[in-house]
């Protein structure tokens, strides 16, 4: 089919243009501006460069500053082309570019300051403060086939006093869930407050996600870039479809910019990179993807874009929440004769089985829990361009299998 709408059309013609501009003015204007950020100090090392004469170079950090910039730049434009029929649209549209542009500063100064990783957790739910404050939309979700009776059942009969129904009532009151009535065969439940606790959890979620999935050269740029040309397809998809127009082409046109500036800023943080990422870039493209996810209402197909970060998360807790001892870095270590990249350790003595298969090194350590050790432990060494790549795929792998699920299971679950 057609896209219906042909101010819909007309608006990501708009955004397609900008997009290329971004790209070519992140190429332009990144290498002008390092030396920049090298002078006043903000490098790093290269870590899977031990061993070769790059090791020592340092390399200018925090340049998703610039990829930002430009992006915020592209994105203030375009308002030329959107919500002008529109107050509402235009609320949802500053909002938006503000959180990002809020997540995008406290990402720089979290990469001048290197603050602990207990602030890290506050940054996003600060900079998603001007989205939550702004939003005016649906508060709603859709409740899974199963769950749908028993909630119409609790909400007609008010059921009881046992303590599950006293516990029920009072979380409800506090965060003013109301439950539902039927619409279209579908039964929504309305979350109140609770629904900007979850946007607020989401943001932390998305932008801690991809900073602690890093570590190689390209894998920041490269998995946000991947991640949001999946989520463009699926704004696609829906648009051709003629379903939520508004919301979709709202997603469509942030993020044709954001991929855009990304692919500028990969063509010099890809193997061997030229300039680090850092955190600033991790935050506003976790940010970015939020922002659209929340407008959009697709925040379930989002987080099955996700099922590396996630994978990665979980992994992380034990070490994230210092259960299990967490070093400064996790990245993979290079094993210098080889010049190859292997896993990186901790140490941990278990006889539980499943350290057995943890286990790695000389001396019998456990590798740090991340997906890129776990790939790598299993895999085999890797020289860094090809693991980068090979995540890659992977992403793309999953973001695939993300959509079979949201277009042949999500039915048989939600009924839609
Ligand atoms: C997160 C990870 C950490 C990982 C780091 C790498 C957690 C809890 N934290 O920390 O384990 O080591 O990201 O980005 O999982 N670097 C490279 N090559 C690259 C990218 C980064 O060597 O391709 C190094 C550079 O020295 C760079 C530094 O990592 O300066 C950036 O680290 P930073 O983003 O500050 O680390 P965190 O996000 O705190
Ligand atoms: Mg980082």
């Amino acid at each position: 089919g057609q896209i219906e709408d042909r101010s819909a059309r007309g608006q990501l013609q708009a955004s397609a243009a900008l997009a290329t501009l971004g790209y070519v003015a992140t190429i332009y204007v990144l290498p002008t501006f390092t030396p920049f950020l090298a002078r006043s100090g903000l490098t790093g090392k290269d870590l899977c460069k031990k061993g070769t004469a790059s090791a020592e170079k340092e390399i200018p950090e925090g340049t998703g500053v610039i990829a930002g910039t430009m992006f915020l730049i592209c994105v203030v434009i375009l308002q030329l082309f959107y919500g002008r029929d529109s107050s509402d649209k235009m609320v949802d549209y500053l909002s938006a570019l503000l959180s990002i542009c809020f997540m995008t500063f406290l990402g720089f100064t979290d990469d001048v300051l290197d603050l602990p990783w207990r602030y890290k957790l506050l940054l996003p739910t600060v900079a998603t403060l001007p989205l939550l404050c702004a939003y005016d939309g649906s508060t709603s979700i859709v409740v899974p086939r199963p769950l749908d009776h028993l909630l119409v059942a609790v909400g007609a009969g008010g059921g009881g006093d046992s303590v599950l129904t006293l516990v029920g009532r009072a979380v409800s009151s506090v965060f003013s869930i109301t439950v539902p009535g039927k619409l279209g065969g579908v039964v929504l439940l309305d979350l109140g407050m609770a629904y900007m606790v979850y946007m607020g959890l989401l943001a932390v979620f998305c932008t801690n996600a991809v900073n602690i999935y890093a570590g190689i050269n390209g894998l920041e740029a490269g998995q946000s870039f991947v991640v949001a040309c999946a989520i463009l397809a699926h704004n696609m998809h829906e648009l051709r479809r003629g379903r939520d127009t508004g919301n979709h082409t709202f997603s469509a046109m942030l993020l044709l910019p954001f991929i855009g500036t990304t692919l500028g800023l990969l063509r010099y943080n890809w193997y061997p990179a030229r300039a680090f990422v850092g955190d600033t870039y991790c935050y506003f493209a976790g940010m970015t993807f939020a922002v659209v996810g929340i407008h959009g209402h697709f925040s379930k197909t989002l987080i099955l874009m996700f099922l590396p970060q996630v994978t990665n998360f979980l992994l992380s807790v034990p070490q994230l929440f210092k259960v299990l001892p967490c070093p400064r870095h996790r990245l993979p270590r290079m094993d210098t004769e080889k010049g190859l990249l292997v896993p990186s350790t901790m140490p941990y003595k278990s006889e539980f089985p499943v350290w057995q298969f943890l286990r790695s090194g000389p001396d019998g350590e456990v590798i740090n829990l991340t997906l890129i050790n776990l790939v790598l432990h299993v895999v085999g060494p890797l020289r860094e361009r090809s693991l980068c790549t090979l995540l890659l795929a992977l992403q793309a792998a999953s973001c695939g299998f993300g959509f079979v699920i949201r277009y042949y299971f999500a039915g048989l679950v939600y009924g839609s």
